[in-house]
């Protein structure tokens, strides 16, 4: 059994597509957990804000929660050919403890999805070159969905299968 943690960006489309990726990892017996990054609602991340004691965010609840997960499904939509902000906010502000993110990042086995409005092939780039760059072990395959694409199950079935 692996524990998965399903980490979307958005309340949307891609918050139910992190859950569809849930409900099967749990099917197949595995221990899933959804964290949506609205509800987590980081500040934005800046270096004056993070080391003013006043002002930093604890985020050392999350970091535990990546580090303990065998696998993470990263579930975003693309924004102007990239991520949305709250992933991007939210790995600056878990890349501070750095000895931590090193932890929680190095060979960390992920999958990339998306619910895009158009193709999303752009946020799966977009996201593997930020995965891979902070040590991740990125899968090859991604599930890509939107309005005129709906997500594959077998896509789902394999990301879950292999990653686990
Ligand atoms: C600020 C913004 C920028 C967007 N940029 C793109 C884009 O570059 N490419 C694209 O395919 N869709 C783009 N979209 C559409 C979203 O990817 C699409 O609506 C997605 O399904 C939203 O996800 P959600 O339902 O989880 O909120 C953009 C939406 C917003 C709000």
């Amino acid at each position: 059994m692996a524990k998965f943690l399903m980490i979307t960006a958005t309340t949307g489309t891609n918050l139910e597509l992190a859950e569809r990726f849930a409900t099967v990892a749990r099917e197949k017996g595995h221990d899933a957990t959804v964290v949506d990054l609205v509800e987590v609602d980081l500040p934005m991340f800046t270096v004056a804000r993070s080391s003013d004691p006043e002002k930093t965010v604890d985020v050392s609840d999350l970091t535990q929660q990546m580090i303990d997960a065998d696998a993470w499904i990263v579930v975003a939509p693309e924004y102007n050919g990239s991520m949305p902000p709250t992933l991007n906010n939210a790995i600056a502000w878990l890349s501070g403890d750095w000895h931590n993110f090193r932890k929680m990042c190095t060979g960390k086995p992920v999958g990339l999805a998306t619910h895009s409005g158009g193709g999303g092939a752009h946020v799966i780039m977009a996201m593997r070159h930020m995965f891979s760059f902070i040590g991740a072990d990125v899968m090859g395959r991604s599930l890509t969905s939107g309005r005129n694409k709906e997500a594959n199950p077998e896509t789902i079935e394999a990301m879950i299968d292999n990653l686990a």
